[in-house]
């Protein structure tokens, strides 16, 4: 068995941002209109959002998004993403690509040096060619890619794969990529998720601590734990199917199959589940929480970590012991605890423990325990 590190973080993160003031501005106008046509159909009127509440529930300011272009405005409410021909890079393969070559560049490898590339994210802009096997294409990677998706724990779902594989010896260099472009697939139109989420690329080059590695600053990986519990509670019902229930198959209403959540039961649920989850991993290295210099956990919500962390620690965590990053960033799924992992860590002394935790649809959790080389 060979020990493992995680060489190279790489983050990108698109220019265009929304402020909560913004985003609101444009929902209360669409419900406004609607509310006259709702009126006139003798039907309840729908309630507005609100900046405030926003922030006071989840501590989101703001988020990016790759392409902000139409999410403002209320007779769209989506992004107006170009579609590319198939010649050309897919755009989630290029928003993986940017944050790639930023990890590479950490762990000081060209693309070549891979030999196996995950695309985890909790969409994927297409079933097959997987867009990891794109993503390798385009760096010039060896081996082989494939895609996986497990909501917004599929880095860590990647990052318990990726540990097994270097560590058994199987690959030699797998490079974790996370494009997440979940303004696609958001309903700007959901009181109750509107203001959640943002987009965001981050990326991770996972390799062996060897002779050929210059080992520090880097952060040895001590192992990793996934648990899955089904839960409806976060969920998309878009698929391959979508459009065979249909009367007209030719036209698919978007209605009801994009994300839903309820959002007060995933948080009360998901708190307790992950803490105990947290708590169960670090005994089985003979740690308890309080061992912790750093916890870099999912960016949802605010103060959502903020219970967790009080459930462990039996007191306050402050933002040096638990990053946030969600404020300006938003709940970027995946990407969210990788973004966090990127920008703070290189504080750390030699010898420091850090525990890596997302979470999110399925329910998922996935951890990593982490030590700065
Ligand atoms: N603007 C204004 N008020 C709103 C609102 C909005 N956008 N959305 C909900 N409210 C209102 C509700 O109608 C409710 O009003 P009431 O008390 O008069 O009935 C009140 O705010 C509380 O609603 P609730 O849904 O209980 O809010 P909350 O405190 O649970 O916060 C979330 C909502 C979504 C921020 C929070 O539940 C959350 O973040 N959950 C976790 C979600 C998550 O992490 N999802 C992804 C996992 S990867």
């Amino acid at each position: 068995m060979h020990r493992v590190c995680i060489s190279g973080l790489g983050v990108e993160i698109p220019p265009s941002t929304v402020t909560n003031d913004e985003l609101v501005a444009s929902f209360n106008s669409w419900v406004a209109t609607e509310n006259g046509r709702r009126a006139g159909a003798g039907l309840p009127p729908l309630a507005g959002s609100d900046a405030g509440f926003i922030a006071a529930a989840s501590g989101v300011e703001q988020r990016h998004f790759l392409i902000a272009d139409g999410i403002l405005d209320p007779d769209r409410m989506t992004p107006r993403i170009p579609v590319r021909g198939d010649e050309s890079l897919s755009v989630m393969a290029e928003f993986g690509v940017a944050s790639a070559l930023k990890a590479l560049a950490d762990a000081g490898i060209g693309g070549g040096e891979v030999d196996l590339v995950i695309c985890a994210a909790s969409h994927h802009q297409r079933p097959y060619p997987a867009i990891a096997v794109e993503i390798q294409q385009a760096i010039g990677a060896a081996g082989g890619a494939f895609d996986m998706n497990l909501g917004c724990s599929s880095a860590a779902a990647a990052l318990n794969v990726a540990y097994g594989l270097v560590r058994s010896g199987t690959h030699g260099r797998v490079l974790i990529v996370t494009p997440e472009i979940i303004s696609g697939h958001l309903d700007f139109r959901d009181r109750q998720t509107h203001f959640i989420f943002g987009d965001a690329s981050a990326a991770m080059v996972v390799e062996r601590v060897g002779a050929d590695v210059a080992a520090a600053g880097r952060l040895e990986i001590l192992g990793t734990q996934l648990g899955t519990r089904f839960s409806n509670n976060i969920r998309t019902n878009f698929g391959f199917l979508s459009r065979t229930g249909q009367d007209d198959p030719s036209v698919l209403a978007m209605e009801g199959n994009m994300i839903k959540q309820n959002g007060n039961r995933v948080f009360r649920e998901v708190t307790v589940a992950v803490h105990r989850f947290m708590e169960a991993f670090l005994e089985r290295h003979g740690l308890a929480p309080e061992g912790i210099r750093r916890f870099w956990l999912h960016q949802a919500n605010a103060r959502m970590n903020a219970m967790i962390l009080k459930l462990m620690l039996g007191a306050e965590a402050d933002a040096d012991r638990a990053p946030l990053v969600l404020g300006q960033l938003g709940n970027t799924a995946a990407a969210g605890a990788v973004i966090a992992l990127k920008e703070h860590n290189e504080d750390l002394a030699a010898g420091d423990l850090g525990l890596f935790c997302a979470f999110g649809a399925g329910y998922s959790m996935g951890a990593a325990l982490l030590r700065k080389l």
